[in-house]
C-alpha cells in the first residue's frame, strides 16, 4: 500500500543501515495495522519523535509527509545570477541561544555540530546602522534605550508571576513602564527589539505606532518574557544570549535530514503524501490521504503547524473535543517574511544589520547584509524582513510590485546614490502555503498555561500532538519543535510498550481565577 519515494528523500545518496536496536523484536511484530505509530509531518518534531521511538526499540512507525523531502519549515532557496548563486534560508535561519561555556547546549546547535552544518555568530545588538526615509539617521541611543526597556519588561514579568497577577499584553507592559513609542524612531526601535530581535517570534505590536492605534496586541507579556528567558537567559536555564546564522550551502535543513539518514529506513517514510482525514477511536486510528489511501495504526502523532490545524485542512473524526479546539484556536499563528535581493555589487551598510524607520510602522524595517565578511562576502546579497499584517499584505501582491516598494525604501535610505535594480529577487509566502499557513506560533495574552497543556494533550490516548506550538517554554523555535518531538516519542513509546501508558492530561475547561461579577442583560 505504501509507496516510498526513496530517491527523492533527503538528497542523500544512501541511508546508513539502521543499527539493530537492542529490544526491538517484541514491539515490532506486524499486526494487521499498517504501523504501530503514524507520525504525521516530517519536520523537526516528526523526525525527532521518530528517532526517539527508534532509540526505544520501536521501529514500526511511518512518517507521512506531504512534501518531497524532510525538514518541514526548514527550507532553502538558491538565489543569484549564474556564477553567483547562493543557498539562502527562506524559513528558520538562526540557532537561537547557543551554549554558554560547557553549559546546556541548544539541541539544534548540537545537531549542527554533529553534521558539520556551518553557522556563524550574528551580532544582532551591536552591529547596526540606522536610517529613516531621508537617509542615514543616527538613533542608536534610542535603540539602546529600547533594549533596556525590554530587559525591564522581562524582569517585571517575573514579578507579575510571583505576585500571581494576571497576564497582560506587551503593549500594556510598554505603557505601564512609560515606554510607549512617541515617534517613528522609538517605534522602529521597539519593533526591532520586540518584534524582531529578542522575542523575534513576537509580531507587530501595531498599537505601538501612534498613528495606527486600532490593531490588536497579540503578545502576552508573561509568555514573551519566559520564552525569552528559557532560551537566552542562562540563569533561567537558557542556552546563551547569542544567535548564530546558518550559512551552510547544503541548507540549514541538513541538520535534520542528515540526522534522519542515520536511523530512518526507506519503508519508514512516505513522502508526497497529503493527509486529509484523521479518524480516531479507543481501538486505534485511521489516516486518509488525498488519493483515498488509508493507513491504520495504534497511535497517531500529528505535528502539523498550528496554522494548518486552525484553518481546518484536516478533518478529524469524530470532531475534536471543545477543549482541544479552544486551545488550537486561541494561540496565534504569526507570519514572518524574508525578502532577498541580489545586486551587482554592495552599496549598503558595512554593519551586519540596519533598522529603517518609515512613517508607517512595519514597512520594510529590518535589513540584514549577507554581503559581509562573516557571511557571503562578494555575494551582493541583502535581505529585508517584514512581519504580521504587512506580511499578509505583500503575500497578496505580485513579486514585481513588492520589489518596487522595497526599492522605494532602499532609494529613500540612500538618497545620494543611484541605486540600481536588483539582479535577483525572492520571497516565500508562508501564510498562503497550505502546508504551513504562517511561520510560527505566538502566545497572546488571553492564552493561558491551561490552554498550552490542552494544545499538547492527547485525545483518547490515541491522538497525539507535537510541534513548536505545543512547547510551553520554547514555542516558535526550532528547539521547541525538537523538545516536543522528543517528549512525544518518549510518551508514545510508553503506550506502545503497554502498562505505563497514561497519555497527556487535559483540562475540560480553562477557567478564570475569580468569577466575573454577574451582569444581567435586559433588552
Ligand atoms: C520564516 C521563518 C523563520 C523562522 N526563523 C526561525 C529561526 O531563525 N530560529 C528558530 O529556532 N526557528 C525559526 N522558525 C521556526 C521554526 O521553523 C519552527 O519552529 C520549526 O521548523 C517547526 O517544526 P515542526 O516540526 O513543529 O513543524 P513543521 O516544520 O511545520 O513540520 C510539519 C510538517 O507537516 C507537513 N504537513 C502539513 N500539512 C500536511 C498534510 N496535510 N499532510 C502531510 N503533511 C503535512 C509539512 O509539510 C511539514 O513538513 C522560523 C520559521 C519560519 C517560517
Ligand atoms: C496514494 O499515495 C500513497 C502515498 O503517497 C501511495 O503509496 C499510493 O500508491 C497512492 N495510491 C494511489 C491509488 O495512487
Ligand atoms: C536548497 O539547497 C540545495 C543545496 O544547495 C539545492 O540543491 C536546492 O536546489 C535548494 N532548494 C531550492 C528550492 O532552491
Ligand atoms: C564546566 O567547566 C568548569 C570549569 O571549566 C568545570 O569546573 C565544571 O566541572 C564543568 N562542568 C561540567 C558539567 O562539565
Ligand atoms: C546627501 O547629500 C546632501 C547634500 O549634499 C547632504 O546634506 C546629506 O548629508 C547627504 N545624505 C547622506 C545620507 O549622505
Ligand atoms: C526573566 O529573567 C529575569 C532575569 O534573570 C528575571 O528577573 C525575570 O523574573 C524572569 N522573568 C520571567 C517571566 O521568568
Amino acid at each position: 500500500m505504501r509507496q516510498v519515494y526513496l530517491a527523492a528523500l533527503l538528497g542523500f545518496a544512501a541511508f546508513t543501515t539502521a543499527l539493530p536496536s537492542p529490544s526491538t523484536t517484541h514491539y515490532n511484530h506486524r499486526s494487521t495495522k499498517d504501523a504501530k505509530v503514524l507520525i504525521l509531518g516530517g519536520g523537526v518534531a516528526g523526525v525527532i519523535a521518530a528517532r526517539t521511538l527508534h532509540r526505544k526499540g520501536i521501529d514500526d512507525f511511518l512518517i507521512v509527509e506531504a512534501r518531497d523531502e524532510l525538514g518541514g519549515r526548514m527550507q532553502n532557496y538558491t538565489i543569484g545570477v549564474p556564477g553567483k548563486q547562493y543557498t539562502v534560508e527562506v524559513g528558520p535561519n538562526w540557532i537561537q541561544g547557543t551554549q554558554t561555556g560547557n553549559g546546556t547546549a541548544n539541541p539544534i546547535l548540537t545537531l549542527a555540530r554533529k553534521h558539520h552544518v556551518k553557522n556563524q555568530y550574528n551580532d544582532l545588538d551591536g552591529s547596526i546602522t540606522t536610517y529613516d526615509y531621508n537617509g542615514l539617521k543616527d538613533y542608536l541611543d534610542i535603540l539602546d534605550t529600547s533594549i533596556d526597556q525590554f530587559t525591564q519588561i522581562v524582569a517585571d514579568a517575573g514579578e507579575r508571576v510571583k505576585l500571581q497577577q494576571v497576564d497582560l499584553g506587551l503593549q500594556s507592559a510598554y505603557g505601564i513602564t512609560g515606554a510607549t513609542p512617541k515617534n517613528i524612531y522609538e517605534a522602529a526601535c521597539q519593533y526591532y527589539e520586540v518584534d524582531w530581535v529578542h522575542v523575534f517570534i513576537l509580531l507587530i505590536i501595531a498599537t505601538a505606532h501612534p498613528i495606527d492605534a486600532q490593531a490588536p496586541d497579540q503578545n502576552s507579556w508573561i509568555a514573551s518574557a519566559w520564552n525569552n528567558n528559557f532560551t537566552f537567559d542562562v540563569d533561567m536555564g537558557g542556552f546563551s544570549d547569542e544567535n548564530n546564522l546558518c550559512i551552510d550551502q547544503r541548507g540549514f535543513k541538513t541538520i535534520i535530514q542528515a540526522e534522519a539518514a542515520e536511523f530512518l529506513q526507506p519503508e519508514q517514510v512516505s513522502l508526497n503524501s497529503v493527509v486529509t482525514t484523521i479518524a480516531y477511536s479507543g481501538d486505534g486510528v485511521t489516516v486518509t490521504l488525498e488519493n483515498s489511501t488509508t493507513l491504520t495504526a495504534d497511535y497517531v502523532l500529528c505535528t502539523f503547524s498550528l496554522g494548518v490545524l486552525q484553518y481546518g485542512d484536516i478533518a478529524f473524526k469524530p470532531d475534536l473535543p471543545s477543549w482541544k479546539t479552544e486551545a488550537i484556536q486561541s494561540m496565534v499563528m504569526a507570519t514572518y517574511t524574508k525578502i532577498f535581493l541580489q545586486f551587482e555589487e554592495k552599496f549598503w551598510f558595512d554593519t551586519e544589520m540596519a533598522v529603517y524607520a518609515d512613517k508607517e510602522r512595519g514597512r520594510y524595517p529590518i535589513w540584514q547584509s549577507l554581503d559581509h565578511v562573516k557571511f557571503f562576502p562578494g555575494s551582493g546579497l541583502v535581505f529585508v524582513t517584514v512581519t504580521g499584517d504587512f506580511s499578509l499584505r505583500i503575500e497578496g501582491m505580485e513579486d514585481s510590485d513588492v520589489q518596487e516598494e522595497v526599492m522605494e525604501v532602499l532609494r529613500a535610505m540612500y538618497p545620494n546614490i543611484t541605486v540600481p535594480d536588483p539582479v535577483a529577487f525572492h520571497f516565500k509566502r508562508w501564510n498562503v502555503d497550505p502546508l504551513f499557513r504562517g511561520s510560527y506560533s505566538n502566545w497572546p495574552p488571553s492564552f493561558l498555561p491551561g490552554h498550552s497543556e490542552n494544545l499538547r494533550a492527547t485525545v483518547d490516548k490515541r491522538l497525539w500532538f507535537a510541534g513548536e506550538a505545543t512547547s510551553l517554554k520554547y514555542f516558535g523555535f526550532l528547539h521547541g519543535a525538537y523538545f516536543e518531538g522528543l517528549n512525544a516519542g518518549e510518551e508514545i513509546a510508553k503506550c506502545v510498550e503497554g502498562p505505563a501508558c497514561t497519555g497527556r492530561e487535559h483540562f475540560n475547561s480553562v477557567v478564570d481565577a475569580s468569577p466575573y461579577p454577574f451582569v444581567s442583560i435586559t433588552p
